[in-house]
Order: C-alpha cells, then sequence, then structure tokens
C-alpha cells in the first residue's frame, strides 16, 4: 500500500486524482451565470494569412472577448481531422491539427486567457470517431482485430437479387440516406448516424469508456475547463437493432421521416454520464460538461442533470427557448412561448442551471430566424436581452453580438458543407451561418490577409462589423457590452439572484423581476410586438420610482414613477427600484 502523501502526489501527478483528494465544488462554481461563447476555429481570426482561422487568430482577439464580458470560450474540435466535417471527424483526438497550429499554440491560448479571466473548453466528440482514426482503421482491417468491437458493425439483413448485401434495418443518418455503409472488405456493415467518414464507437464495450476518459483527463491536465459533449444523446443504439417507426413524409434527402426512439437518448447514456462526472469532479476548479442536447420538453431535459442527484451534466443545452428545440427552429418572436419556457426552465430543473443558446455553427443564424424585416436590430436586441438578463448560463455564437447574418451560397458548386451538396436545393447546408467573423471594413473583413478566405466574407462586412459597431452607441455589440457589464455589476444579475416571471401581463410583454442579495428588484421588461403595450408595475415593483438601467428605445426618461409604463413597439426596458 502506498503511504498517504506518496498517494497523493502521485495522483496529482498523474492529473487522475485519487477520489479521497477529489476537490468539493465551489458553491458558485464559475460557470453559473456565466457568458460562454461559441468559437469555430475555422472563421474566428487568421493569424498566418491561409485564408482558414487558426488557434493563434483566437489568442490575438482575447481583448475583444474580454471587453464583451466573456467567461468562458467553447473551441468547435481543433483536433487533426480529414475536415470532412469540419473538424466533427477526428483523427487524433489528442493533438491539434496543423491547420489551425502546434499544440504550444493551444497552450499559449489557455494561459493568454486565463490571463483575462478567460477559461477554454474543448468540444468533445464521443458518438464517433473519423473513418482515418487508427481505431477504425484497425477496426476495419479484419473481423477478429482486438478493435473490431470498438464499432458497430453488424452483418446483412440478407443479399438482394443482384447479390447486393441488405442493411440490417431501416436506421437512417441525420446526413441522409442508410445509417449503415458496407466494407467490402470484411463483409459487414458498419453504423454511422452521420457521415459514412464517422463511423459509430461501441458504448456497449467497456475498453471505449476507458480509452475516451483518458482523452478528457489528457486536456483536462492542460488545463481545459471544461468539455461541450458533441451528439451525446446519439451515444447509444438498440442492441435488438429493431427498425424505427415512420413519422410519415420524407425529409430534404427525399428519405422516409423516422421517430429515432431506437438511436437517441437510449438510457444507458446516463450512466456513462454519471462515470464521466466523477472524471471532472476528480479535477480542482470546477470543470463543467456541457451537452448538446436537442430535447422536446424540460422533463426530458432535467434527466440529463441527473435530475434530482445533478450527478450528470452540470449544463445540457436547453434548446428550447432558442430553437424551439428543433434544428428547423421555432422563429417566432412570441412572448407566450417565452414567458412559459422561461418559466419551466425555472420551475421544472430542480433548481438546476438553464443554459440558454439561440445561434450555433448548424442553424441558421438567430437574426435571420426571427427578423421581421423591419425591426431586425431591436429584435436582437430582444434576443439579447433574454439570453443576458434571466437566470441562466449564456451561450453566444461568434458574430451574433454584431447581428451577423446567414449567408446561405447560392450556387451548389460554392457549397462546402457536404449535407448542403447531398441535399442541395432543399438542404442547403451550413456554411451560410460559418461565414468569417465581421472585424472591419477592409477587405477580408480583418479575418485574413489572404484573398481566398476558406468561405467567402460576407459583402455587408463594409458597414457590419466590430470596428462600426464599437463606435454607435446604438449598436448590436454595445447592447450586449452593456448587459453583460449589467450582468456582472448589478446583484439582481448574479448567479443566484431569484427570478420570478411574471405571468399575467399582456400577451405580447415578456416581463420578470430578478432579486439581487441587496434586496432591491429589478424589471426586465420587453414588449415583443409592432404596436405599444403598457405594463402595469406596482403589483410586482410596488409604487417607488424605477430608474433606467438598460432602454434599447424606451422609456427614454431615466426615473419613472406612474405605474402604468408604457413600452414602445419592440423594445426592452431594464429598470431598477429606487427612491
Ligand atoms: C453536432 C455538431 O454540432 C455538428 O456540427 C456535427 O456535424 C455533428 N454533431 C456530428 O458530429
Amino acid at each position: 500500500m502506498l503511504r498517504p502523501i506518496l498517494a497523493t502526489l502521485l495522483a496529482l501527478s498523474s492529473g487522475t486524482l485519487l477520489a479521497q483528494t477529489a476537490p468539493t465544488p465551489t458553491a458558485t462554481p464559475w460557470w453559473k451565470g456565466a457568458v460562454l461563447y461559441e468559437i469555430y476555429p475555422r472563421s474566428f481570426q487568421d493569424s498566418n494569412g491561409d485564408g482558414v482561422g487558426d488557434l493563434n487568430g483566437i489568442t490575438s482577439r482575447l481583448d475583444y472577448l474580454q471587453k464583451l464580458g466573456i467567461d468562458g470560450i467553447w473551441i468547435a474540435p481543433a483536433y487533426p481531422s480529414p475536415q470532412v466535417d469540419f473538424g466533427y471527424d477526428i483523427s487524433d483526438y489528442e493533438a491539434i491539427d496543423p491547420q489551425y497550429g502546434t499544440m504550444a499554440d493551444f497552450e499559449k491560448l489557455v494561459a493568454a486567457a486565463k490571463q483575462r479571466h478567460i477559461r477554454v473548453l474543448m468540444d468533445m466528440v464521443l458518438n464517433h470517431t473519423s473513418d482515418k482514426d487508427p481505431w477504425f482503421v484497425q477496426s476495419k482491417s479484419s473481423r477478429t482485430d482486438p478493435k473490431r468491437d470498438w464499432y458497430v458493425w453488424r452483418d446483412p439483413k440478407g443479399y438482394d437479387k443482384d447479390g447486393k448485401p441488405i442493411p440490417p434495418n431501416n436506421w437512417q443518418s441525420v446526413f441522409g440516406h442508410s445509417a449503415w455503409e458496407w466494407d467490402a472488405g470484411t463483409k459487414q456493415f458498419y453504423y454511422h448516424r452521420f457521415y459514412v467518414q464517422q463511423p459509430d464507437l461501441n458504448w456497449r464495450n467497456p475498453a471505449v469508456e476507458k480509452a475516451m476518459f483518458d482523452v478528457l483527463r489528457f486536456w483536462l491536465d492542460k488545463g481545459v475547463a471544461g468539455f461541450r459533449l458533441d451528439a451525446i444523446p446519439s451515444l447509444f443504439e438498440d442492441p435488438a437493432m429493431r427498425n424505427e417507426p415512420e413519422k410519415g413524409g420524407t425529409n430534404a434527402y427525399g428519405d422516409p421521416n423516422l421517430n429515432t426512439i431506437y438511436t437517441d437518448n437510449l438510457p444507458e447514456v446516463h450512466g456513462v454520464i454519471a462515470r464521466m462526472r466523477k472524471v471532472v469532479a476528480a479535477y480542482p476548479d470546477d470543470r463543467v460538461l456541457i451537452g448538446e442536447t436537442y430535447l422536446p420538453n424540460v422533463e426530458e431535459l432535467d434527466k440529463w442533470y441527473g435530475g434530482a442527484a445533478k450527478n450528470e451534466l452540470q449544463l445540457p443545452m436547453d434548446m428550447l427557448l432558442g430553437f424551439g428545440s428543433g434544428y428547423a427552429g421555432h422563429g417566432k418572436l412570441d412572448a407566450t412561448f417565452f414567458r412559459n419556457t422561461i418559466n419551466a426552465a425555472e420551475t421544472k430543473l430542480q433548481g438546476s442551471e438553464p443554459l440558454f443558446v439561440f445561434s450555433n455553427h448548424d442553424n441558421p443564424r438567430d437574426w435571420d430566424r426571427y427578423s421581421d424585416g423591419v425591426h431586425d436590430l431591436q429584435i436582437a436586441k430582444i434576443l439579447a436581452t433574454m439570453l443576458l438578463t434571466t437566470r441562466d448560463t449564456a451561450l453566444l455564437y461568434y458574430g451574433e453580438e454584431l447581428g451577423m447574418k446567414t449567408h446561405t451560397p447560392t450556387r451548389v458548386e460554392d457549397v462546402q458543407d457536404p449535407i448542403g451538396k447531398l441535399g442541395w436545393p432543399k438542404e442547403k447546408g451550413r456554411d451560410g451561418e460559418r461565414t468569417p467573423m465581421q472585424w472591419t471594413a477592409d477587405a477580408q473583413a480583418g479575418f485574413s490577409t489572404n484573398a481566398h478566405t476558406w468561405l467567402p466574407v460576407a459583402a455587408d462586412h463594409t458597414t457590419l462589423n466590430v470596428v462600426s459597431e464599437e463606435q454607435d452607441p446604438n449598436s448590436l455589440l454595445r447592447w450586449y457590452q452593456q448587459l453583460t457589464h449589467l450582468r456582472d455589476s448589478n446583484p439582481a444579475f448574479a448567479p443566484d439572484a431569484k427570478i420570478n416571471v411574471l405571468m399575467n401581463t399582456a400577451a405580447d410583454v415578456l416581463a420578470y423581476t430578478r432579486a439581487g442579495a441587496d434586496g432591491k428588484l429589478v424589471l426586465v421588461a420587453i414588449n415583443m410586438s409592432d404596436a405599444p403595450q403598457t405594463l402595469d408595475t406596482s403589483a410586482y415593483v410596488g409604487t417607488g420610482a424605477l430608474h433606467t438601467l438598460a432602454a434599447s428605445n424606451a422609456p427614454q426618461n431615466n426615473s419613472v414613477k406612474s405605474k402604468q409604463v408604457t413600452l414602445p413597439p419592440f423594445s426592452v426596458w431594464v429598470a431598477e427600484q429606487g427612491q
């Protein structure tokens, strides 16, 4: 038996802390109430002129992120990859892709971010690897290879009259057509939930779990603050391989719509996550697990926290508020919907922290999903307000703070994202929401010095960019900065400050109060319609004066004593109780 001090030292040096040395989580961990920012590394900042963003580019923009009030950045996969799915097909889990830089660049980024109180989170793809990952290459090499069972291999159901193998069942790839790919060499199919080049790992094999947990430790030892877990609900499949029921109709690829009951959200995933939580809990500084969780309702979402036990993900994404739960998006500025959804997160998650998000690299940007063509800036300010003034951890997507738009390719020959080629013209792919960050009005928007960027810089960068928005007090960027500043400085926006969603307002008004430890209430009132709306504030915040903390366009006077407040069309008013 090791003597205690030696055991502790060994545990510390290997990074795999023993149970008795596991740190106690802080009462208010850093991620609670944090503002997180998703960076698509190809598109944020190119530092070496190759037209593709990189890690040194991110490092060079940390001051901008600090000023924006960002507490943590989530970097979409920057590991070595054939880039079929732009990094979500990883071929080496413990290295950096040379096009993004080196491991030394990564370490430099983590250190420079730390100096600015910004944490770095990695994207972690556990459901599948690239077909070029040595694990899969080995697995595919023969039926008797020790890695064979690391992936999901099945015999054909039979052969058709032309001798073609028939897939084991009707399961489909999210990216179109059968989820089964035939391997002529070993005469079996392998399962891929996403592209053919993304074979699914077999999480029923404990060796897979062990190997992947080691990968997590590798990055935790490098000081990453946590992980965003890609496609986590898809980890397990039904071992009986039953056909999925058809829902009727066809999708953009012409395949029947399926109810994915045998390939999504299988209960076994929760055991894996609870064990993964123990892996991260062994590290100090409140490392966090974030999940990519598109779920139909808040009751389902609660399961990903571990329910009352709260022993699974700290932050499964609430896609209900910003996306109406689906890839298609809700897209309607509907106060009743937002009121009920924010209230459900507050009342049905057993006190767990909601993680709200309106935009990401897989969906058209929120600007386009919610705009009406007339009040677009006001509407974007409303979305920012819900993200930054409710009781939540907030997740932004790069450029959202500028109101960057979705620039979907108009010609199939310009498409980069493979699903856009496969599904054209019904599915045009995700290039539109991945265009380069618009820093300046210069050629290539300050993103790159190369005239040929991996996706074209949007033409509107000449007017819509960081420099111009910094100069305009009414810009969306300045609104985001103002709200993150309020969130950091006013006790009513502290992570634990209660939120009370007002349920009896006019239908088009979303209003809530936040209560800080100093006892002062702050009212957030949003008019989501194109007509003025009246709010009687006395029932919620008494009859004393209300002092404006932030107003997107009204009421313009700084202090309001009247009980009846008129909110102009599409306006936000944030006001604090005073004398
Ligand atoms: C979800 C990611 O966000 C998406 O970009 C990717 O294509 C799939 N998972 C597959 O990894």
